[in-house]
């Protein structure tokens, strides 16, 4: 029988309504058997200070760290903020990166997706957070890239996804399906 993996699904936007948790919630209806979405809070996070490390961390700082090392992979949407990620989601990234040398992002194959009600669809946001993935040697999807723009059109009255953008993030998961494969084979 083949593996399911296990995947953390990070959303970037804490608001009731956002976007990115939509996105998030219709492409866990989409992901092929093989992956399990899941997605991990990340509001609650006291903000990273290394002090408290040194001591014994916040509760909410160990459960999320083990969530994200029990996980497989992590899959990430954000929203653009001023250009660059949300602070929540900084945070998060800094929190499990950390105590140093036991960061809970190494190696776990990843993927970002950023929407944005905006025209240009988070890309700045979406390479922002690629470089931080970088240096913490977790390897992210090159392509397909996933800019969303133009969000707020592509939910109809009754909170149904357009054809088109769900079959785009079809795509984009069975994509990150093989991806997560390739990396943990
Ligand atoms: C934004 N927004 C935004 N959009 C964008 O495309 N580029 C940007 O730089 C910004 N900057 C920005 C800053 C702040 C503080 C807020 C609150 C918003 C708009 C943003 O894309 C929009 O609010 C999305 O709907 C947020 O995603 P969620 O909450 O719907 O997931």
């Amino acid at each position: 029988m083949s593996k399911t993996y296990k995947i953390a699904v990070l959303v970037g936007s804490l608001r009731k309504d956002s976007y990115n948790r939509k996105v998030a919630l219709e492409l866990a209806k989409l992901a092929p058997a093989s992956l399990q979405l899941e997605i991990v809070e990340i509001g609650d996070l006291p903000f990273y200070n290394e002090d408290l490390d040194n001591g014994t961390p916040p509760q909410a700082w160990q459960t999320f760290r083990n969530n994200i090392k029990n996980a497989d992979g992590v899959l990430f949407l954000t929203p653009e903020y001023n250009r660059s990620v949300p602070a929540a989601l900084k945070n998060a990234l800094d929190v499990a990166s950390r105590p140093y040398g036991q960061s809970a992002w190494d190696g776990k194959p990843a993927a970002v997706i950023s929407v944005s009600i905006g025209a240009i669809g988070g890309f700045g946001a979406n390479h922002h957070l690629r470089q931080s993935l970088v240096f913490l040697n977790t390897p992210c999807m090159a392509q397909p890239e996933t800019y969303i723009g133009n969000i707020g059109s592509a939910f109809d009255d009754s909170g149904k996804l357009n054809e088109r953008t769900a079959q785009f993030l079809q795509t984009i998961i069975n994509e990150y399906s093989k991806w997560v494969e390739k990396i943990l084979a």
